[in-house]
């Protein structure tokens, strides 16, 4: 299966195939110096397996999880580049999760002012929508994503056979975002959600959520409106994660529980019933007022207001701007010993 995602910068192809690892070479143009940036949580195998189809490969193995999303790690990729005298035919290539395409794209877009990049995502959360979009970015000072660019790769390539090496957990957090953009974009999806194994199902899956994607990131690539409702759920979602290094949720996980807030009753109860069939959370323990507190301290809410996506009817959203304080009576829902679904 493949979709391709067309831009005024130029259009790419996404391959969504069992296997397609093994065959990189026929999809992406390798015949040159590539950079393959991965972590050491990736099974080696994978980078490996790409590298043999390069024509000369090198490999920088950075250290697994949020931690590395920064601007030394950063430092350490451009380094590799320049030791290694990549020049501006060559090009960089992720294999691994949302940390390393982010990183690694932000690497291709800065380096000798723009390097080609390719990404094939190992995770759900990566292959079911960060890896398509061209958002890359590091953190700073404790902020997530804030140094980054819009640098859309030449190529995407997914293969689902990879999903196999991941722990369960990982896998149910990354399809919080598939069940993300079928309640606001498709509900075809979130039926098969609903009544399927994902794990029996993962081209319908991946191929449903990256089809959205795709045509909501050719409306708005820069995230001037429309795009902003991929980000449905994460406002209470990124409270949720700074509240907490504590229970130590993941973040497809702290998003599980921040789109429910958010929804219709009616649409509510169904959410709630698949996230708890993909052993997602639906409560928390944190208190309301403090979550309401760690809105308030997001450093992008502009001028006391944030933007939500509402979702009172499956595939169809709504956007408002609403002060932050019109969040607490909703916040309860998802709170230990809250109002009852
Ligand atoms: N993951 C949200 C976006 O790509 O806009």
């Amino acid at each position: 299966m493949k979709l391709s995602l067309s831009l005024p910068g130029g259009s790419y192809d996404i391959l969504i195939e069992r296997g397609a690892l093994s065959r990189a070479g026929a999809v992406f143009s390798l015949c040159r110096r590539v950079m393959i940036v991965t972590d050491n949580g990736v099974p080696p195998q994978y980078a490996q397996t790409l590298a043999a189809q390069c024509k000369a490969p090198y490999i920088v193995t950075v250290p697994q999880g949020e931690k590395s999303k920064n601007l030394a790690t950063l430092e350490t990729v451009l380094h590799r580049l320049l030791d290694a005298g990549f020049d501006r035919g060559d090009c960089v290539a992720a294999v691994g999760g949302g940390m390393v395409g982010d990183l690694a794209g932000l690497a291709a877009s800065l380096y000798m002012r723009g390097i080609d990049f390719y990404n094939v995502p190992t995770t759900v959360l990566a292959q079911v929508d960060s890896s398509v979009g061209g958002k890359t970015a590091v953190d700073l000072g404790g902020m997530k994503n804030v140094v980054g660019s819009f640098y859309q790769p030449r190529g995407v390539l997914i293969d689902p056979d990879v999903l196999t090496s991941l722990p369960p957990r990982q896998v149910s957090a990354g399809l919080a975002e598939a069940v993300k953009i079928a309640l606001t974009c498709d509900p075809g999806l979130f039926a098969l959600l609903e009544s399927q194994a994902p794990e029996a199902h993962w081209e319908e899956i991946l191929s449903g959520a990256l089809r959205c994607k795709a045509a909501v990131v050719e409306q708005d690539e820069k995230e001037q409106g429309l795009r902003r409702i991929l980000n449905f759920g994460h406002t209470i979602g990124h409270a949720i994660e700074s509240c907490e290094g504590l229970q130590g949720l993941l973040h497809g996980e702290c998003v599980a529980l921040g789109m429910l807030p958010m929804c219709s009753e009616p649409v509510r109860r169904r959410l709630q019933a698949v996230l708890t069939k993909l052993s997602l959370p639906v409560r928390c323990r944190i208190r309301p007022d403090d979550l309401l507190r760690a809105v308030l301290h997001d450093k992008k809410m502009r001028g006391g207001i944030v933007t939500v996506t509402t979702v009172r009817e499956i595939g169809r959203w709504e956007m408002q701007e609403i002060a932050p304080q019109e969040l607490l009576p909703l916040l309860g829902v998802i709170a230990e010993g809250g109002e009852q679904l």
